[in-house]
């Protein structure tokens, strides 16, 4: 069967599931070459099939030794021409790795905005794991959200407030640089957003999770954000999904009451800009990322997910290099925030345009590579496995 790399704009369509399986013993391979670290042993990490929170499931199983639960929502196969999502190949290849060194990962692929979905992985903690959680790590990103209540369907948009925002875009299909214009969102749009992307769900996770007594004395949970800098302030950090990362760190506040008598705590980890099927429809913000990323690299600190999700649990959270700012919250992407890294950005962003942003001036090469790789493509390591639909058909989750 041959695998064909499909797009519709800046969103990936098509996946090599052989190439998703290569990809994750990648990211395994690099955590073990690091070493091992003690860390947290029983995982439940909300939003866990790609980009930052499988990374996060990989560092702490192969890292740490951790049992996990993954929570994740991912299509599977159903013919030939429909071979579902990456994440759901991403789910089945890291749980027969995890599964062959003895250690616990299972699958919950569902809506993670239920309630139902909470309970059904409060009951497999119960009466299946048998043990309570000690990290609960919310990594979920989402353009819809049904209300666990009304069943509503509530939107999520990226935009700014107040402001018309004009500034480069890179159509990733078409191979065009292009300018695009960000008009401004509505109060509603703006509150939609809050309500999807910020922190309600993950408080309800919380208040459900402590609720069942299912958390251990001092567990953590940890979400999280980006702040960016003035370069993409206009169209996120004072834009619709700033307000929804900012309504996380009030519901982080609320979590830490929550968690007191169990010692537990709730932090928000700043990450790093990374390329991921999430940031790569975010306007303006693959432009940014080929300006950063060249200069990042040039410096010897860029940073992949598997690369960045380490550090922060082997170094930060769980080692003895924790960098917090004033408000409380892990910084690790101060190496991003480095005055010299953005003032060097900056000017190659303002040199970037039509003729030359794909070529090594630029970030694109390494921007583009890691794209294809989140959908199984263009991975180091490859090679061409003879397998049929029936064969992915009958994997299980
Ligand atoms: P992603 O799109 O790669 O992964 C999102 C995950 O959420 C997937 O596992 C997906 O299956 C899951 N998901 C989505 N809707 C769901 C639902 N209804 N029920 C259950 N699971 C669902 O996203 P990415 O980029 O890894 O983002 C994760 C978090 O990291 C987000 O909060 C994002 O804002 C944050 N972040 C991302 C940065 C970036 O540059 N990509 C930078 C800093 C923070």
């Amino acid at each position: 069967m041959k695998f064909e790399h499909k797009m519709r704009g800046n969103v990936s369509l098509g996946v090599n599931p052989i190439g998703c399986k290569q990809e994750v013993k990648n990211q395994i391979n690099y955590v073990k070459e690091q070493g091992s670290y003690e860390g947290p042993k029983k995982v439940l990490i909300i939003g866990a099939s790609s980009s930052y929170g499988l990374a996060t499931r990989i560092s702490l199983a192969f890292g740490a030794g951790a049992d996990t639960i993954g929570v994740s929502f991912e299509k599977g196969p159903k013919s030939e021409k429909n071979l579902g999502t990456a994440g759901w190949y991403n789910n089945i290849y890291f749980k027969q790795a995890a599964e062959a060194e003895g250690l616990v990962a299972k699958n919950f692929v569902q809506d993670a905005f239920s309630h139902e979905t909470k309970q059904d992985v409060i009951n497999y903690i119960k009466n299946e794991l048998k043990d309570k959680i000690d990290l609960v790590v919310y990594s979920l990103a989402s353009g819809i959200r049904i209300d666990p209540d009304t069943g509503e369907r509530i939107n999520s948009v990226i935009k700014s407030i107040d402001q018309t925002v004009v500034g480069p875009n890179v159509n990733i299909q078409k191979q065009e640089f292009y300018e695009q214009v960000l008009e401004p969102a509505t109060e509603k749009e703006i509150a939609d957003t809050v309500n999807v992307m910020g922190g309600e769900d993950w408080l309800l996770w919380m208040e459900a999770l402590k609720e069942a007594d299912v958390l251990a004395e001092g567990a953590q949970t940890v979400n999280y954000s980006y702040l960016g800098s003035d370069l993409n302030k206009p169209y996120y950090g004072d834009g619709t999904l700033g307000q929804a990362k900012a309504d996380c760190e009030v519901k982080a506040a609320k979590i830490d009451d929550l968690l007191t008598d169990i010692n537990g705590r709730a932090t928000i980890v700043v990450a790093t800009a990374v390329t991921t099927k999430a940031s790569s429809v975010i306007p303006f913000f693959p432009v940014y990322c080929m300006g950063l990323y060249r200069v990042m690299e040039d410096n010897g600190t860029h940073e992949t997910p598997i690369m960045h999700q380490d550090r922060i649990y082997r170094d930060m959270l769980y080692g003895d290099k924790p960098e917090y700012d004033e408000k409380g919250r892990l910084r690790p992407d101060n190496w991003e925030l480095d005055p010299e890294v953005q003032s060097a950005t900056e000017a190659l962003i303002k040199k970037i345009n039509g003729d030359n942003f794909n070529s090594d001036l630029t970030g694109y090469g390494i921007f583009m590579k890691e794209y294809m790789n989140l959908s199984g493509f263009d991975v180091d390591g490859y090679e061409e496995e003879d397998i049929t639909i029936e064969d992915l058909l009958a994997l299980e989750y």
